[in-house]
């Protein structure tokens, strides 16, 4: 590696705490970095050199800054997930949320949750933040959002999404009570909320996903510590489905809502207040655009609900349906549908039911998750062994069998199944056939976020 690219790496890590694994350097190098030189029409030693004397604020670090992060995000991203803090919300609090959306990237997650706060009627202020200006602006403004943006809906909603040249912008009255700020996780001052109606500066929920994965424990650790901070103590934390790796419990309790871990400074469960009566927001009520859903259970229906997240009508759908006409199909889907609402158990059944002969290599895939949530290490184990045996470009499972390696300090197996895991991610052919109705992608959201954490973990094993 030369000169330049190790000073990007240590500047990156020293400035702004952010990890650089050797092969995404080297991509970097190939791509964005020769685009940002054609752009300043300089070399990359006078970039560095530049960069080195720049201020925080300057144009440089922001494009720096933009060039080193990945702000994947899309409107409705685990919307579940979303729909259960919003449920939390209900259940615990009683006055106008403050919610602080930290490294919100273009603040998508902001304003679906303005979107979904807005249809309960529950009067909320917003404040998302990032390290990022330029994604922050583009926040700020509202827009543009391309369609990748809106990837995670298929039919996003037209009262907050208004198309103007096959671009998408956030509708005004969905900006208010939001707003954005620049902010580092390595700074020693965190963001707190403004005095709403004598309440104290503290956040009710902190909202942060996606993120800590491009951090070590440590680093994690000490972020959680300064969130803990701002955090009131009848608060939460949550974050991404894909964070539940981290040894959290040192700083903060987990606990479980409906499905969903998220964290408080409470050890015992956090007490469900009554059905608290929230003063109207907004007086008409929200427009919901849900396109008319087939009647009766068919596979149309089933398709229908999934796209739509609507898993508790795909699970009675695909519960009505296998007991006309059961297929493998139907059962690994209906089994998937158990595992993504958290009902293990019974998962576990439906998966038992299948004959060995129509036990794929999805199916192995599918056991191994259900094991690995519940702690049954060894059998995940031997799930994603079987998995990879059978299809060794597996990705998913050679990440998840990956990560039972490095627990269990088998250094160089772990290492081998995520190098195979990182061949099968940059060649691209990342999609996992799975021949039903849902198609699990396995271990993280994106394949771009899952090279990224693979390239981390190889990283971290050959250091
Ligand atoms: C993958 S995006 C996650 C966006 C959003 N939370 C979501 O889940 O859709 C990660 C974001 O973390 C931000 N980030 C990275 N390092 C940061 C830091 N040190 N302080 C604050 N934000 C940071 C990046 O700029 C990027 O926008």
């Amino acid at each position: 590696m030369n000169l330049e690219l190790t000073t990007i790496q240590s500047l990156a890590r020293s400035r702004f705490g952010i990890e650089i694994g050797v092969s995404r350097l080297q991509r970097l190098a190939e791509h964005q970095l020769q685009l940002w030189q054609k752009q300043h029409q300089c070399n990359l030693a006078e970039l560095v050199r530049r960069l080195q004397q720049a201020n925080e604020d300057s144009s440089l670090v922001a494009e720096f800054i933009s060039i080193i992060t990945i702000g994947e995000s899309y409107f409705f991203r685990h919307r579940e997930q979303l729909e259960t803090l919003i449920d939390w919300i209900k259940h615990h609090l009683q006055h106008r949320v403050r919610i602080w959306s930290a490294a919100c990237s273009l603040g998508c997650e902001v304003y679906s949750l303005a979107y979904l706060l807005r249809q309960q009627n529950i009067p909320y202020y917003i404040l998302g933040t990032d390290i990022d200006r330029s994604r922050l602006n583009v926040a700020r403004n509202r827009g543009p959002f391309e369609r990748f943006s809106v990837r995670g809906t298929e039919h996003p909603p037209p009262e907050m999404l208004r198309v103007r040249r096959h671009r998408y912008y956030v509708d005004d009255d969905f900006a208010k009570n939001v707003a954005f700020a620049y902010h580092n996780f390595h700074s020693d001052t965190y963001p707190t909320p403004p005095p709403i109606h004598g309440l104290d500066q503290q956040w009710d929920i902190i909202i942060c996903r996606n993120a800590f994965i491009y951090f070590d424990k440590p680093q994690t650790l000490s972020i959680l510590e300064k969130m803990n901070g701002v955090l009131h103590p009848n608060g939460s934390i949550w974050l991404s489905v894909n964070d539940a790796l981290f040894d959290k419990e040192e700083v903060l309790f987990s606990h479980r809502w409906k499905g969903y871990t998220f964290l408080s400074k409470e050890q015992a469960p956090l007490v469900s207040r009554p059905k608290p009566v929230l003063p109207p927001h907004n007086p008409s009520p929200p427009r919901l655009n849900t396109p008319p859903i087939p009647a009766g259970p068919s596979t149309t229906s089933l398709q229908r609900y999934i796209e739509h997240n609507r898993l508790d009508l795909a699970i009675t759908a695909a519960e009505q349906l296998q007991t006309t006409s059961s297929s493998a199909v139907l059962t690994l889907t209906l089994g998937a549908l158990y595992a993504r609402t958290h009902q293990f158990s019974k998962a576990e059944q439906v998966y038992q039911t299948l004959p060995k002969y129509q036990q794929t290599v999805e199916w192995s895939y599918l056991m191994g998750l259900l094991c690995y949530s519940q702690q049954q290490i060894a059998k995940a184990k031997e799930h994603f062994s079987q998995t990879v045996s059978s299809n060794p470009r597996h990705w998913a499972a050679q990440v998840y069998l990956g990560i039972i390696l490095t627990k269990q300090r088998r250094w160089i197996k772990a290492e081998l199944a995520f190098e195979e895991a990182q061949e099968v991610l940059q060649s691209k052919q990342h999609t996992l056939h799975f021949a039903g109705l849902i198609q699990p992608k396995g271990f993280h959201d994106s394949a771009l976020d899952s090279l990224f954490y693979v390239e981390e973990q190889l990283r971290r094993l050959q250091t």
